[in-house]
C-alpha cells in the first residue's frame, strides 16, 4: 500500500467522520474547528487523499493524553495504527522526562507493547456528561 503519512491535521469532517465511522463518540464540528488547532501533535496517514488513519496528543506538554487512534475500517488490519502510534511516541520522546503521557485504551492490546502500563497507584475516570 502506498500510504502517505503526514504530521498534519485532518479536516474537521474528515475528523468528525472518521471517529464515527470506526465507532468512536461523535464529535460537534464547531467545537472540533476549535479543538484541532489546539493539539500537541498530530499524525495523519493517507490513501490517495482519504484520510485512513490518525491519532493526536493533546496537552500542556506537562500532562498530554493520546487521544483520536482509528484506523479507518478498510484499513484495519494492515499495521497502520503502529505506523500511527510509532510516530506519537517518537513526538513524546521528545518531551521531558517529568510529562505524563496518560491515554484511555479501548483495546488495551495496542497500547502495552509501547511501553504503557495499568497504574497500580490510580484508576482512570471520565464523568458522565449524559
Ligand atoms: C484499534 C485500531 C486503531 C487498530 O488499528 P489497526 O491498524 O487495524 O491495527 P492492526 O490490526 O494493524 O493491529 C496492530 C497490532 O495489534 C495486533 N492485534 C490486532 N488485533 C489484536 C488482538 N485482538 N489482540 C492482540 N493483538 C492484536 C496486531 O497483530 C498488530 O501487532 P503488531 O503491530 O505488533 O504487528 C482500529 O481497529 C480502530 O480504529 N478501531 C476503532 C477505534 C478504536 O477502538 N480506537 C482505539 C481507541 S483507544
Amino acid at each position: 500500500m502506498n500510504w502517505h503519512v503526514s504530521n498534519e491535521l485532518p479536516t474537521v469532517t474528515e475528523y468528525c467522520e472518521l471517529r464515527v465511522a470506526v465507532g468512536l463518540s461523535a464529535m460537534d464540528t464547531i467545537a472540533a474547528d476549535e479543538a484541532l488547532p489546539r493539539s500537541l501533535h498530530a499524525v495523519t496517514v493517507r490513501d490517495e487523499g482519504r484520510l485512513v488513519a490518525m491519532g493526536r496528543v493533546v496537552g500542556d506538554g506537562l500532562h498530554v493524553q493520546i487521544v483520536d487512534i482509528a484506523v479507518a475500517s478498510e484499513a484495519q488490519g494492515q499495521g497502520l495504527s503502529r505506523i500511527v502510534m510509532e510516530d506519537i511516541m517518537s513526538f513524546v520522546a521528545t518531551l521531558p522526562t517529568c510529562t505524563l503521557v496518560n491515554l484511555f485504551a479501548d483495546v488495551d492490546w495496542l497500547y502495552g507493547k509501547f511501553g504503557f502500563v495499568v497504574p497500580d497507584h490510580a484508576v482512570g475516570m471520565t464523568l458522565e456528561r449524559r
